[in-house]
């Protein structure tokens, strides 16, 4: 509950509706879809993002339960090639660990109704050690692909009281990613996160704009990959 009376707090002050982070990037460096292919969008038949994710190969793709939780998932798509192609959803599901109200297991696979010819991205199976370098990869508000790198620290570290979380609210279903730009900020629900080529997380929730010193709260794959693994072979 704790989390939901920040997000509507932060409501009268901040973008809070459906995430709890400003949308655009602030502070990125620019990227090309040619350095993430992986990243797709989760969008309105008009173009207008929702959240991104990852293709993990030629029909699936990761995002996160809390994007899908609140849309009619029929009318959606996914963008791909930075938004040059669209497929359509066939058939998806949300973690069943998934709450909205604490954010665990926040995860959902996507099958897409046609297969696509664009390089997909490798689940990380292990946790990356905590502190090891990755980026974060999302939009700024130009529309333009822009990387944040992070350290990505572990679920123990994050709720350690070192930064805004506690214990109790970072579960093992969760990483954090602080940026090493103190000044970058936001993020879409979604974004990937890549540690070594492989995908360790999904920005899933946060205080504030989700960096500027503090990190913001990840999926953790590695904990989430057989899950997703099972569900991508059953959908
Ligand atoms: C878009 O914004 C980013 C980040 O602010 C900037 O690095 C990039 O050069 C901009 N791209 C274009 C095409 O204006
Ligand atoms: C981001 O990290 C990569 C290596 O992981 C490094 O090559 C790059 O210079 C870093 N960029 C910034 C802006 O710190
Ligand atoms: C995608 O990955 C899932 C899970 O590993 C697997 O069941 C499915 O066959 C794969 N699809 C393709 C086209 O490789």
């Amino acid at each position: 509950m704790a989390k939901l009376f920040v997000c509507s707090f932060l409501f009268v002050i901040a973008a809070c509706v459906g995430n709890i982070y400003a949308e655009d990037i602030q502070g990125g460096v620019a990227t090309t879809i040619a350095a993430h292919p992986y990243i797709v969008s989760v969008q309105n038949s008009d173009g207008s993002r929702i959240c991104g994710g990852a293709l993990i190969n030629s029909t699936t793709v990761v995002t996160t339960a809390s994007c899908l939780d609140t849309y009619d998932v029929s009318q959606l798509l996914v963008g791909l090639n930075n938004g040059a192609k669209t497929a359509k959803i066939a058939a998806y599901g949300l973690d069943p660990s998934y709450d909205f109200t604490t954010m665990e297991s926040d995860v959902a696979v996507v099958k897409l109704a046609e297969s696509v010819d664009v390089d997909a991205i490798e689940l990380a199976s292990s946790a990356p050690s905590s502190g090891a370098s990755g980026v974060i990869t999302g939009w700024a508000a130009n529309d333009s692909l822009v990387d944040i790198n992070v350290s990505v620290l572990s679920a123990e570290v994050c709720g350690s009281g070192d930064y805004k979380y506690s214990e109790d609210e970072i579960l093992d279903s969760m990483l954090c990613g602080l940026a090493t730009n103190s000044q970058a900020c936001g993020g879409l629900n979604g974004n990937p996160v890549v540690v070594n080529n492989q995908l360790v997380g999904l920005v899933s929730w946060g205080y504030g704009c989700g960096n500027k010193g503090n990190p913001s709260v990840l999926a953790n794959i590695p904990e989430l990959r057989s899950w997703i693994v099972q569900e991508a072979e059953s959908l």
